[in-house]
Parts: structure tokens; sequence; C-alpha cells
């Protein structure tokens, strides 16, 4: 095995983490297509879809490290929220977490001065500052334009340029190759 069992371990909880945050975007993207937030929908659709990636990530790596990818049971994710807003302070809230828990992940690769692993964790610190940036924007949205059905509505209908912009932004602060 290439990686130690400690690492091997925190590497399984973070499997478990980020599939349950696949899942809590399933369904706040279901909550949102059924208000007919269409734009939201789409939105935290395409946010599972990249949490799922993210773990598709860690199962290959333990895998080709010779240790074992553990596929987790997940929780029943919360289905019902107060707000639009509500989902995206939501969303907010899971990447902190997932921030913390890659720092920590992080710390471990650094202690044991384990330099693969450490390199493997950078695409995901930049990840995570990405999406933080991602969800700080879109709740910036709710200060400036508004909180009533028309701003609701431009809000859900701009979350498609937000994420393209806050993308290229993150890319272009990326070092070449
Ligand atoms: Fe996989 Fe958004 O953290």
């Amino acid at each position: 095995m290439r990686i130690s069992s400690e690492l091997a371990k925190a590497i399984n909880d973070q499997i478990s983490y980020e599939s349950s945050a696949t899942q809590a975007y399933v369904a706040i993207g279901s909550w949102c297509e059924r208000i007919g937030y269409g734009g939201s929908s789409t939105f935290f659709f395409e946010q599972a879809a990249e949490e799922n990636m993210h773990v598709l990530k860690f199962v290959h790596y333990l895998n080709n490290a010779g240790a074992e990818a553990i596929i987790p049971a997940t929780e029943k994710p919360q289905g019902n929220f107060d707000s639009l807003e509500a989902t995206f302070q939501a969303g907010l809230k899971n990447e902190q977490t997932v921030t913390k828990l890659i720092n920590n992940l992080v710390g471990i690769a650094e202690k044991e001065k384990d330099r693969a692993t450490y390199l493997f964790l950078q695409w995901f610190v930049n990840e995570q500052i990405e999406e933080e940036t991602l969800f700080e924007t879109i709740l910036q949205k709710f200060e400036l334009i508004g909180r009533d059905k028309l701003a609701m509505y431009q809000i859900d209908q701009s979350l498609t340029s937000i994420r393209t912009e806050t993308m290229s932004k993150g890319d272009s602060q990326q070092p070449a190759n």
C-alpha cells in the first residue's frame, strides 16, 4: 500500500462526506425543481455531478494506491427549505465544511511527508476556493438585487453566467502549465 492506513481512513471519511454532499445537492435541486426555480435546479444538479466526480477522484486514488475505497451509505438529506436563499446558505456551509476537511487531509499528508498525496490534494484545495467563491457570489446577489419575486427570478436566471464567470476567474488564477 502506497499510503498510510491513517491517510486511507481519512480519505475514506472524505469519500463519505463528499457522497453526502452529492445527495444533499440532488435534494436541493429537486426542491428547486418542485418549486419552479429552474435555473437553480440545474445549478444544484450540476453541483451534485461535481461532488460525485470528487467522490470518484478519491475512490480512484485510494484503489490505485493499493488501499480499499469504501463506498458508504448516506443519510437522507434535507429535502425542504424556507427560501431560495436558504438553499445557497446550505451550499456555502457545506463547502466550508469540505474546505476544513480537505485542509485536515493536507495536514496529515504533510505530517507523513506523503508528497504524492499532498500534490493530489492541491487540486481539491483550489477547487474549494472556487466553490466557496461561487456560493458567496450568489449569496451577495440577494443583498444586491433583493428578495422579492422579481429578484428571485433574476437570480434564478443568472446562475449559469455566475458559474461560468467564477470558473473562468478561478482558471485565470491557476499557474500556467
Ligand atoms: Fe467536493 Fe464541493 O466539495
